[in-house]
């Protein structure tokens, strides 16, 4: 990207979205963006090859639940475009399927209204998801999405940047509550495995200096709590690179000692 913001946009503090667009090899990001990854780098060397693995779970999901005949997609926490969106895979099994991304930075915006202007079934919606209440009652969401219909709403690499387990709680919840049966939520979460509390704390001060002010690491068990009385579907919660491999994928042994990120695919 040109190092010329668009207005509005603080191209000096390190942007969440942005840091994620560099790890995944992308160009819409600044130097701050750029430095503030590199040094994340340092700390979690695998961390690029995480993010494509995290791509790559959404890809399968969105593939699987679209084949199930899902053909309603809220996408929160979407992130800039990338070489893949959500409805360009949905739109491969379901030309119908209506996607709404969701965003709190106004980046994101900005890149994704110019990717989706002559798209007519998908949305770019900028908004807070701490405040879920606001989200369900969303009028530009609602003009799109029925959620008295089933619903595939995708919480991918998002929540760890909230550290109020409180708040993390709340919005799942509102969610559970409020999906037509036959919906899904699909989350996924950093992990720190068994990682030293040194590693943790110098990860941790790189996204002090972000956008978001934190990252949190959630385990299997937190995430459990997150879909309580949802369906959990197979292989249940698991890093998402061992999350039904595809074909050209190899076969990945379950390992919670590994830092990474893990993945869920819950049924209402
Ligand atoms: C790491 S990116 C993930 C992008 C995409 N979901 C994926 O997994 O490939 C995290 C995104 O969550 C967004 N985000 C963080 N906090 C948010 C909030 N409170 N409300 C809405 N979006 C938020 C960031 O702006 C960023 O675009």
């Amino acid at each position: 990207m040109s190092e010329h913001a668009p207005v509005g946009i603080d191209p000096t503090v390190p942007s969440v979205a942005r840091m994620y667009d560099y790890y995944l090899g992308g160009k819409d990001n600044f130097a701050s963006d750029r430095a503030a990854a590199e040094q994340f780098i340092q700390v979690v060397p695998g961390i690029r090859e995480m993010a494509r693995s995290n791509r790559a779970f959404l890809s399968r999901v969105v593939e699987l639940l679209a084949a199930e005949g899902v053909r309603q997609f809220l996408d929160i926490g979407s992130g800039l475009p990338t070489r893949e969106n959500v409805h360009q895979i949905a739109h491969r099994t379901a030309p119908d399927a209506q996607v709404v991304y969701v965003d709190n930075d106004p980046i994101v915006l900005v890149h994704g209204r110019a990717l989706l202007a002559d798209n007519p079934r998908t949305r770019v919606v900028q908004a807070d998801m701490r405040e879920p209440e606001d989200l369900l009652a969303n009028e530009e969401i609602e003009d799109v999405v029925d959620f008295d219909r089933p619903v595939a709403v995708l919480l991918v690499s998002m929540l760890h940047f909230v550290s109020d387990d409180a708040v993390v709680e709340r919005v799942t919840t509102a969610f559970r509550e409020r999906l037509a049966p036959g919906s899904y939520l699909v989350i996924t979460h950093a992990f720190e495995g068994d990682v030293s509390a040194e590693v943790q704390e110098a990860g941790q001060r790189v996204y002090r200096s972000t956008t978001t002010g934190s990252i949190t690491s959630r385990g299997p068990k937190d995430l459990a709590e997150l879909v309580a009385g949802m369906e959990v579907l197979e292989p249940g919660i698991v890093p998402v690179q061992a999350w039904r491999p595809g074909e050209d994928e190899d076969e990945v042994a379950v390992d919670f000692t590994l830092p990474g990120i893990l993945g869920v695919v819950a049924r209402t």
